[in-house]
């Protein structure tokens, strides 16, 4: 099947990367956010992206035209109505993705596919809020989206082969190596990450080293691009603890358990780079 119009739900950190991404690699891109005002933030950071490359010498400013004239931002979820394929990046709340799925599956047509970007969700429970499960599946981007080279693509027991087939043709054209998981508790990545972040910042909580050396061990002893607890903040502790929670509920492995320190900081609005303050300052 071909694609050419993609729907994104979500312009924040994730759906802003997969839109302006999708763009970027000629398909028509429709965005939305929940008010005027997210939206305007969110085409803003695109914006500014683009406008870095350009700076940059990495595409002329008749490019990042042509990508801003392929993408186009909405408060309406009746704009999708156009799109083959839906990439939702909305909050991870499940009764929301629910919602959100249910409704796109009534304004869509019969041929799209409905994706999320769901870091945890059981994509199964989210497709059975629609009337295709066979077309429902997870296409797992990384933050940032435009730069990362991974798409982890998650398979239900419903998912059909065309389904897949065509979201791994799309990986393709977006530049990304594809690699296909089941819908189990945190797929491929989440599943060997969260642990090691975990263990990380259990480490800090108990003293054995400054956040500085942890993340220096991993950054240089290991040549990760971030250390741990930098790469905690830059994806959010809320985030963090909420994939912890969700593959600890599933599993009961205790290896997912949320240390105290990460609880305390999310329950303090301590949520990384987003709000100024995580495991390191970040002036505004
Ligand atoms: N949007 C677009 N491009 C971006 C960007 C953004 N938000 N942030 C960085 N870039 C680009 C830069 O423009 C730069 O491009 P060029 O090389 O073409 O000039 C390139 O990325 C490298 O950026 P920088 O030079 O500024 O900095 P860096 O070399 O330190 O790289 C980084 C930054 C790519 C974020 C790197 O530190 C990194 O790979 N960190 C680890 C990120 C990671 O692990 N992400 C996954 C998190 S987990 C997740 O997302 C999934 C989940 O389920 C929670």
């Amino acid at each position: 099947m071909e694609i050419k119009t993609i729907g994104v739900v979500g312009c924040g950190t994730m759906g802003g990367g997969i839109a302006q991404l999708c763009a970027q690699s000629g398909y028509k891109v429709v965005v939305s956010e929940v008010n005027a005002e997210l939206l305007k933030r969110g085409l803003g950071v695109i914006d500014k992206n683009l406008a870095r490359l350009v700076e940059k010498g990495k595409i002329p400013q008749a490019e990042k035209d042509a990508i801003s004239g392929r993408l186009k931002g909405t408060t309406s979820m009746s704009d999708f109505s156009g799109c083959d394929l839906m990439i939702e990046a909305a909050i991870e709340n499940i009764e929301l993705k629910k919602k959100i799925f249910t409704e796109l599956d009534s304004i869509c047509p019969k041929h799209a596919i409905l994706a999320s970007n769901t870091s945890a969700t059981s994509i199964m429970d989210i497709a059975m809020a629609t009337k295709r499960p066979d077309k429902v599946l997870g296409m797992h981007f990384f933050n940032p989206a435009p730069v990362m080279k991974l798409l982890e693509i998650v398979k239900t027991i419903a998912t059909g082969d065309e389904t897949l087939k065509t979201c791994q043709d799309v990986g393709k054209v977006l530049g990304k190596t594809t690699v296909i998981a089941k819908d189990a508790p945190g797929f491929i990545v989440n599943r060997l990450w969260i642990p090691y972040i975990l263990q990380s910042i259990k480490l800090f909580e108990d003293g054995v080293a400054s956040r500085e050396d942890i993340d220096n061990a991993l950054n240089l002893g290991l040549n990760y691009p971030m250390g741990p607890l930098a790469l905690a903040d830059y994806t959010g502790l809320d985030v963090v603890m909420f994939i912890a929670n969700t593959i600890y509920e599933r599993l009961k492995d205790p290896r997912y358990i949320a240390p105290t320190l990460l609880e305390k900081m999310v329950a303090a609005g301590w949520l990384g780079r987003k709000t100024g303050k995580g495991f390191y300052d970040y002036p505004k």
